[in-house]
């Protein structure tokens, strides 16, 4: 390759990654797959190190980031950043109207918009390049965060289009909520306190100062003002559509209105419907539209009066911490829990929110007593995101975490490098043998649906099963006409619960077909820590019966792909103890398939002459074991998409150009469960 040719295909490069990045990011429409993309990204990637004289400072590869900021510079906004009045009411919104009214006589249009929950940016724009990002700050100046932001894929490097050759537009960056939950997830379990929420979250990335690090929060940007000498039009509607164009990602959601009624109806309809949106929004923007009325109508020193925001109900509230509680997982982890006096939360009455484990508690060093501040996020239980420390009392003792189960007094037991307690008796303590009762029995295990809605923790408390295997020695008249009140929860009301005849008839008959259930699900069932569905098929198919298992040396476990140390160990601790072998032993006389079945004949055609190809990733097999079944039943697996291909079965992160092959030739696209119920195995 010349010199030429290389800056050529540079360029070439740099514009093609763009536009994807444009498909994805802003029109959640992407035209390659991952893998091509990266391929793409890897060959600028080389091409900049063999020519770095010819690498552009805003190249896609920049996104990744790289470059470590000792500090943020500040800077001052050309146009200061005001912010929004607040109103929380009909009644202020109308005093909105007519306060507007007043200055200006002529017909209004308003435009009203989301209002998003994230972070303020403003973006420099010269001759099409983003040349620099800037944080609120204090209005008049912020911070200089060009190299993060320029990790965020939704914001374009350059534009396309006819923009004008400088302008500055501004926009809120935020984190979607499920990224946000796995970025908490993550922290918890690494004993990091974890974000309040998505705002921090992203304020947060914002400021870290190694951009290769922001580059791993997938940010997000959407962008509600221009600003600019020779901006195309007079009023703000207009100027976002053109900013479309350009490549910015404009909410889909904003609305023209004519008259302040259908501005009560946006905020109405909005009101259930941003519930249902993967990102935070805590209220709408009202906004005049025609700049020259917008002119008229002037600022203040805080904030423009052309604009207000119109606040939902706050997702938050402050309340006093009562006392904390233990509870038992079914696997033993212990979950501090507050108990809290009651507040209202968006819509409901809090009384409890997770403490999630020691580490927090420790980093919160929360008191009994202490005022606290609860947030509700979407669905998801309320927790406790910080202490009110100026209203702690002088006599507000720390707290100690419990040192023995609540509920069957073992000593609680912390594994180094892990940020959970939790009860080593698995045995014997109640809510872990119920655990793994409910276990057993779910559908994925031995699919005893008859016994679910609370009724093992009925027979469990009757006395009348100890563990699994008791489930096999039932008898008609030990359940037939039990009772049981069960106590008030938050959710009903106290109520009695008796088994009737056919209760205790269907139980009985989804127990005795349990034991039809392949051994490797009743491997799954017997809940050994650590052995998933996953593991328990590859076990099941090197062993082929539990006696191999049981017998199996640590060497020999570990032998087998993606079967690690921590799985075994776990495999041998469970057979180990004599307990779980006189479980195994009762199961295996109940009738329960402890080894695998011989291949069925009969079945072994059901695909023959049809061809299949795998595409993704499966939630249950791995490529590898579904190019077996096919096999195995008589198909073939082909690698490329054709007009004579039978099937498509596609998994998580299926290339989009698959698909869309896959829809041209009419071929059926069908998922992994599908699949395996063509082949009569579910
Ligand atoms: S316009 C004068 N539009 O709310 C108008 N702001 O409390 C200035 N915000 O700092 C802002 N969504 O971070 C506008 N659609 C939207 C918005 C929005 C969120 C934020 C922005 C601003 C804050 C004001």
């Amino acid at each position: 390759m010349t010199r030429d040719e290389a800056r050529h295909r540079m360029k070439e490069l740099a514009e093609l990654i763009e536009k994807h990045n444009y498909n994805y990011y802003v029109l959640s429409r992407p035209v390659i797959s991952d893998h091509e993309y990266d391929l793409l990204i890897n060959e600028l990637i080389e091409l900049e190190k063999a020519y770095p004289e010819y690498a552009d400072p805003n190249s896609p590869t920049q996104r990744v980031g790289g470059q470590v900021t000792k500090e943020f510079m500040t800077v001052t906004h050309k146009y200061p950043m005001l912010s929004l009045a607040n109103t929380y009411s009909h009644d202020e919104v109308l005093d909105f109207d007519k306060r507007i009214r007043k200055v200006i006589t002529s017909d209004i249009d308003y435009v009203c918009e989301l209002k998003y929950d994230g972070v303020a940016i403003g973006l420099i724009y010269v001759n099409g390049i983003l040349i620099r990002a800037v944080t609120r700050g204090d209005g008049i100046q912020g911070d200089d965060v060009t190299t993060n932001v320029k990790t965020i894929k939704s914001i374009p490097l350059k534009l396309k289009g006819n923009f004008p050759r400088e302008f500055e537009i501004r926009g809120e960056i935020f984190l979607p909520h499920d990224d946000f939950q796995k970025i908490n997830k993550k922290r918890i379990k690494n004993g990091e306190l974890p974000f309040a929420n998505p705002r921090n979250a992203a304020s947060g990335s914002l400021k870290i100062l190694d951009s290769a690090k922001v580059a791993k929060r997938p940010l997000d940007c959407t962008l509600y003002s221009l600003l600019g000498e020779d901006i195309p039009h007079r009023n703000h509607y207009d100027n976002l559509l053109e900013a479309k164009k350009w490549g910015f990602k404009i909410s889909e959601y904003i609305q023209l209105c004519r008259n302040i009624n259908e501005v009560f109806n946006y905020i109405k309809n909005w009101d259930t419907a941003r519930k249902k949106l993967n990102y935070d929004v805590d209220g709408i923007v009202i906004k005049v539209n025609s700049y020259v009325q917008q002119h008229q109508l002037g600022s203040t020193a805080k904030s423009s009066r052309w604009a207000i925001a119109y606040k939902y109900k706050a997702e938050e509230a402050s309340t006093k911490l009562l006392s904390i509680s233990y509870q038992v997982g079914r696997t033993g982890t212990i979950t501090p829990v507050a108990n809290l006096e009651p507040v209202q939360l968006s819509g409901t009455k809090v009384k409890r929110a997770s403490l999630h484990n020691a580490d927090i508690m420790k980093k919160l060093d929360i008191r009994i007593g202490d005022y606290v501040l609860v947030e509700k996020g979407g669905e998801i239980i309320p927790k406790i995101i910080g202490v009110d420390e100026s209203r702690r009392s002088r006599f507000a003792e720390p707290v100690r975490f419990i040192s023995n189960c609540p509920e069957c007094g073992s000593i609680l037991i912390r594994k180094e490098g892990e940020s959970n307690h939790y009860c080593p008796n698995e045995l014997g303590c109640p809510p872990q043998i119920k655990g793994r009762m409910e276990h057993f029995i779910s559908r994925r295990a031995m699919n005893i649906d008859s016994l679910g809605e609370g009724k093992i923790e009925i027979l469990y408390d009757k006395g009348l099963i100890h563990d699994i295997s008791d489930f096999y020695s039932l008898t008609f008249d030990q359940i037939n006409g039990i009772e049981k009140v069960l106590p008030a929860t938050e959710e009903k009301k106290e109520r009695k619960v008796s088994f009737k005849e056919k209760t205790a008839q269907n139980i009985l008959k989804g127990i005795e077909q349990s034991k039809d259930v392949p051994f490797e699900r009743v491997l799954y069932a017997l809940g050994i820590r650590h052995v998933g569905e996953n593991v328990a098929r590859k076990l099941a198919t090197h062993f082929m019966t539990i006696d191999n298992l049981i017998k199996a040396c640590f060497e020999e476990l570990t032998n087998i792909e993606e079967i690690g140390e921590k799985i075994a160990v776990s495999v041998q601790q469970f057979f180990n103890d004599e307990r779980n072998i006189i479980i195994i032993r009762k199961l295996r006389s109940a009738g329960l398939h402890m080894e695998t079945e011989k291949k069925d004949k009969s079945k072994a055609n059901i695909l023959k002459g049809k061809s299949f190809i795998i595409s993704g990733t499966f939630k249950n097999h791995t490529r590898d074991e579904l190019k077996e079944i096919i096999i195995n039943y008589g198909g073939r697996n082909v690698s490329s998409i054709s007009s004579i291909t039978d099937y498509v079965i596609a998994g998580d992160k299926t290339g989009p150009s698959k698909l869309e092959k896959a829809k041209k030739l009419g071929i059926p696209v069908i998922s992994e469960e599908i699949f395996m119920e063509m082949t009569g195995k579910n």
